[in-house]
C-alpha cells in the first residue's frame, strides 16, 4: 500500500468485511425491523453514479432538517407537550455559522492532537457521551451541540438525567421511528422512551436548549443513500456520525469532519474514550455505516491526505452551495 493506501475508498461494500462482522451486516440488511418500504432503484448497479457534488445537491433539495415544534400533531393535544417542546426549528433559533467542527467519537482521535484545531470552529459537535474532559488535547474542549440518541437518554449507566457531560450546550435527541409512520404513531411506539426522559430531562434543567429530530430528517436520508448505493443497506436509520454531519450542514458554511473517515490513526478501538475493541464500530452493523462513509468519501472537497493525516473531511454548507 502507498501512503494514502488506508484512505477509504467510496466502493466499500458489505463483501469486503471480515466474516463475523460480514454476517452481523447481511442479518440487518435482510431485517427490516421499521417496516421500510424501498421506493425506486433500490440497491441495483446499472444506475449512473452520481458525482460528490450532484450528491450535495440531492440532498439540499431532498433531505429536510426538521425538528419537533409545539404544533405538531399530537403535541398541542398533549397536556406537558406545549409547554416543553421548543416553538421554534433549532434552524430557526441557531446559526448560521461560518465554520463547524463534527467530532466523531472513534477511537482513531486517540493521540491526534486535533483538540486546537478542533476549537477554532464557530461550533463543535459531539455525539452521544463522548466527554472532553481530559481528551482536550485531541478533541477539544467546545461544545455547541450534542446528539444523543434515545438509547442513551434511557440506559442508567449513562445517567442521562443528573451526568455534567450533557448540561452544557444544545441537546438534540433522535428515535428511529417506523419508517411510513406518523408523529402520532412514533409516539406510541418510539425504540426506546425518548418522550418520558425528554420531559424529566427539560423539568430538570429548563434553561437548556433542548431539540427533538423529526422521523422524517432520518429516512429521507436513509433514502438518499440507499439511492446512491449499488447494493442493498441495511434498513435502519443512519448512524448519529452522518445525522449530526447533515444537521451541521444545515447550519453552517463550511463543515470538517473528524474521523469519520478513518485516517493513518485507524483502529478497532471503538472510542477515544472507552477501553472497548469492535470492527463494527467503524464499519457499522446495525446502521449503514458503510455506505454512509462511501457517500461522505465521494461528497469530501478536502485532499486525501487530510484524510490520512488528520482524519478530516471538508463539506460545504447547503446555504454556501450552488445548485
Ligand atoms: O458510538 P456513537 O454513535 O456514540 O459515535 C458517534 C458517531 O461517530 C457514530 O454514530 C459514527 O457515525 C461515528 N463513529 C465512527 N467510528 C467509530 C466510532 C464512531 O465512525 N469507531
Amino acid at each position: 500500500k502507498g501512503i494514502l493506501g488506508d484512505v477509504w475508498n467510496d466502493e466499500m461494500s458489505s463483501s469486503m468485511l471480515g466474516n463475523r462482522l460480514k454476517k452481523v451486516v447481511q442479518n440487518y440488511q435482510a431485517m427490516n425491523k421499521y417496516g421500510v418500504k424501498v421506493s425506486g432503484p433500490g440497491g441495483t448497479s446499472n444506475r449512473p453514479k452520481l458525482s460528490g457534488r450532484e450528491l450535495l445537491c440531492q440532498l439540499k433539495e431532498k433531505v429536510e432538517v426538521t425538528t419537533l415544534t409545539s404544533d405538531h400533531q399530537p403535541f398541542p393535544a398533549l397536556a406537558w407537550a406545549p409547554l416543553l417542546l421548543p416553538s421554534q426549528q433549532l434552524t430557526s433559533d441557531l446559526g448560521p455559522y461560518k465554520s463547524c467542527a463534527v467530532v466523531s467519537s472513534a477511537g482513531s482521535l486517540r493521540n491526534s492532537g486535533l483538540g486546537k484545531e478542533i476549537d477554532t470552529h464557530d461550533a463543535v459537535l459531539r455525539f452521544n457521551a463522548a466527554p472532553t474532559s481530559g481528551f482536550e488535547n485531541d478533541v477539544g474542549s467546545k461544545t455547541t451541540v450534542r446528539l444523543i440518541n434515545s438509547q442513551v437518554m434511557a440506559s442508567d449507566d449513562h445517567r442521562f438525567l443528573s451526568s455534567s457531560l450533557y448540561s452544557s450546550g444544545v441537546l438534540v435527541a433522535w428515535d428511529p421511528a417506523p419508517f411510513s409512520s406518523n408523529l402520532s404513531q412514533w409516539y406510541n411506539h418510539t425504540d426506546y422512551p425518548i418522550f418520558n426522559q425528554y420531559q424529566r430531562y427539560r423539568r430538570l434543567h429548563p434553561q437548556q436548549p433542548f431539540y427533538i429530530l423529526h422521523p422524517r430528517f432520518e429516512w429521507q436520508l436513509w433514502q438518499r443513500i440507499q439511492d446512491n448505493m449499488a447494493e442493498p443497506i441495511q434498513k435502519n436509520p443512519p448512524s448519529s456520525g452522518l445525522l449530526g454531519t447533515i444537521l451541521m450542514m444545515s447550519l453552517c458554511e463550511v463543515v470538517h469532519v473528524y474521523e469519520f473517515l478513518p485516517s493513518r490513526r485507524k483502529t478497532p478501538l471503538c472510542h477515544y474514550y472507552q477501553r472497548f475493541y469492535d470492527a463494527a464500530c467503524t464499519f457499522g452493523a446495525y446502521h449503514p455505516l458503510l455506505y454512509e462513509k462511501n457517500l461522505v468519501k465521494r461528497m469530501n472537497q478536502g485532499s486525501n491526505r487530510d484524510i490520512y493525516n488528520h482524519g478530516r473531511v471538508t463539506l460545504p454548507g447547503f446555504s454556501a452551495m450552488n445548485c
